[in-house]
Order: structure tokens, then C-alpha cells, then sequence
């Protein structure tokens, strides 16, 4: 029998499968039905700094902490609270409200556009490391942080994140990319369920990081993950869970027992006996070619488009 479970933030896992925040998670009877599918772990969908605000009161935010406490005491695998934020500010003792309901982690999603032309990079980063350090001294709970692949200079930015109190990182976050309406021209939002490709920018970087931060945080892999192969290569380079909501949303919650039986199958197959072996065997670390992650074979690829003489 293939011993299937992990560790993540400090917290043991049955397996790897663990439901990323979705409205599925957030209503106890859906949140009911993903535990019983087989995620070894649920992600609350996010509490909005705006839904925050200020105030020492916020209807939205006790409505959050209310449905936490429900999904709490049914469930029996770990439940991560997730708190959207754009910037410092008071909102992060919510961090602490959200201890208080249940919650056995900490989820902080880092969701900027860097629009104003006035703010470095540097200044940016400056404000996310601010945030993640005042949830951090709220907070005895593991803390993992969600990024957006768009800083211009990942690998310093993911190692300061953990300086500043990150137990793990989520790569990544996926900013919803607003549409235009051409008859309108209205701007019409929309989030689209990711596609499996999508898989291969987190693929990168967990492979760069996971040597560079070692044992000093976990790591998640998220986007475009749907079958048992995904979640084996996001275990190849490093990563100790793979998240799912876009699979789980199409195929409804019964799909991760598919990504479990598939999972087993490519591990007993190949002869593996637990999810360490395989962990990072593809990193940057030991991949056949380490150069693979970065520039190489790029020049290759698109010479390989060259249209071909009749
Ligand atoms: C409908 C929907 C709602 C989502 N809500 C949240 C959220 O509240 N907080 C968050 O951090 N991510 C949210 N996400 C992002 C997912 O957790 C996940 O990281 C992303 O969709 C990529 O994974 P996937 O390819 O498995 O969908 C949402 C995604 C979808 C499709």
C-alpha cells in the first residue's frame, strides 16, 4: 500500500489533494462534500480586506467567522481560513478572530494590480512583507502565503516573505483578467476556470524554489492541476500539496477520488512507496538539466515554429 501522506505548514496530511479557496469550501454542505471526495485539507474562499475594513465590527467578516466555526466542527481534516489582502492595515487582527473560530492555518492572499506609477517595485514589496509580518505577529497559527507570479524578482521576494513569517508559499494566485464588452464597451469581468497548461508557470517555479528554501517552508503548487500526473509532477519539483478548485468545480467533488486513484496507480507503477520519494526529484536541484527551469531550450522551441520549406 503507497503511503500517500504529507506534511504541510507544520500540519499532517492523509494525502496531498487539498481544495484551494472556492466558493466550494465556503458553504458547509459543499465544504461536506470535497472532505468526503478525499482533499486531505480545505481552503475557506478568502475574507476581503474591503469586507474588513477598519471597523471593530463587520457584519461580512463575523458571517465568515460564523460559517468557519460550522465547517470547523464537522470536518475532520485541517480547514485554512484565507484572507485577501492589498495592503497593510488593521484588518490583520482579523487573522486573529479567525484563530479564535477554528481555523487550524492561515491562508494570506497577496492580490495587487501595481498600477500607480508612483510605487516601485521595491515600495510594493515593502508594503507585502509589512503585511505579512503584522498577520504573522497576530497569529501562533501555521501561515502560508499565496503570491502572484508578478514580481520582477521571485526567488529574493519568496526568501524575504519566509523571513518575515511565512511557513509556505502558494504559487500562485490567478488574478482575474477583466473582458470588454465591444458593443458596449463595458468592462466585463471574468473569472474563467483555469486550463492545464496553466500547470507550467507554477511548475517552474516550485522547481527554482524548493532547493533555495529547503526545509525552511512548504510549498503549494495551484493552477491547472485536474488528474493524478499533475499532481506526481507537482510533487517532482517540490511541492508537498497540490491544490485544486477549477477541476473540482467542472467535474464537481467526486473528481478527487479519481486524482487519488490515479495518483496511487502512477506511484505503485513506478514502484514508489511514499510521496517523499518522488519529492523533488525534478527540482532545479536534480533535474537532468537545471538550466530546463530558466532560458534553455527557449530558442529551440520557437525556431521550431519556423513555417517549413515545401
Ligand atoms: C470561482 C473561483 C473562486 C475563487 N476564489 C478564491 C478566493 O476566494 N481566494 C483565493 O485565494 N483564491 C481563489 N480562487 C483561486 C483558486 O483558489 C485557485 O488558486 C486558482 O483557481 C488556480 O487553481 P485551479 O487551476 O485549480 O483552479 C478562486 C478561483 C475560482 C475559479
Amino acid at each position: 500500500m503507497v503511503d500517500l501522506s504529507t506534511r504541510y505548514l507544520g500540519l499532517t496530511l492523509a494525502n496531498p489533494l487539498v481544495a484551494s479557496a472556492s466558493p466550494l469550501n465556503g458553504s458547509p454542505n459543499t465544504a461536506r462534500a470535497v472532505e468526503d471526495a478525499g482533499a486531505a485539507a480545505l481552503v475557506l474562499p478568502s475574507l476581503f480586506e474591503e469586507e474588513i475594513g477598519d471597523s471593530t465590527y463587520a457584519g461580512v467578516g463575523n458571517n465568515y467567522l460564523d460559517r468557519l466555526e460550522t465547517i470547523k466542527s464537522q470536518a475532520s481534516v485541517p480547514i485554512i481560513a484565507s484572507v485577501n489582502a492589498g495592503s497593510p492595515g488593521t484588518w490583520a487582527r482579523y487573522a486573529r478572530w479567525l484563530t479564535d473560530a477554528g481555523a487550524d492555518a492561515i491562508e494570506l492572499n497577496l492580490y495587487r494590480v501595481a498600477a500607480d506609477p508612483s510605487r516601485s517595485a521595491a515600495d510594493i514589496e515593502a508594503d507585502d512583507l509589512e503585511t505579512i509580518a503584522a498577520v504573522r505577529s497576530e497569529v501562533d497559527l501555521p501561515l502560508s502565503v499565496k503570491l502572484s507570479p508578478y514580481y520582477s524578482a521571485l526567488a529574493n521576494f519568496a526568501a524575504r516573505a519566509v523571513e518575515a513569517g511565512a511557513d509556505g508559499l502558494v504559487l500562485f494566485n490567478r488574478f482575474y483578467q477583466p473582458d470588454i464588452d465591444v458593443e458596449t464597451g463595458a468592462v466585463v469581468p471574468r473569472v474563467e476556470l483555469s486550463q492545464n497548461w496553466e500547470l507550467r508557470l507554477p511548475l517552474r517555479w516550485l522547481a527554482i524554489l524548493r532547493p533555495q528554501l529547503g526545509a525552511n517552508a512548504s510549498l503549494a503548487a495551484t493552477s491547472g492541476i485536474s488528474s493524478g500526473a499533475d499532481v506526481v509532477k507537482a510533487l517532482m519539483v517540490g511541492a508537498d500539496v497540490a491544490m485544486m478548485t477549477s477541476a473540482l468545480l467542472r467535474h464537481g467533488p467526486t473528481h478527487l477520488h479519481n486524482v487519488e486513484g490515479e495518483l496511487r496507480r502512477w506511484l505503485h507503477q513506478h514502484n514508489y512507496a511514499s510521496l517523499d520519494e518522488v519529492r523533488g526529484s525534478a527540482s532545479q536541484a536534480t533535474a537532468q538539466d537545471p538550466t530546463a527551469f530558466e532560458r534553455a531550450n527557449y530558442l529551440v522551441e520557437l525556431q521550431s515554429w519556423a513555417p517549413h520549406r515545401r
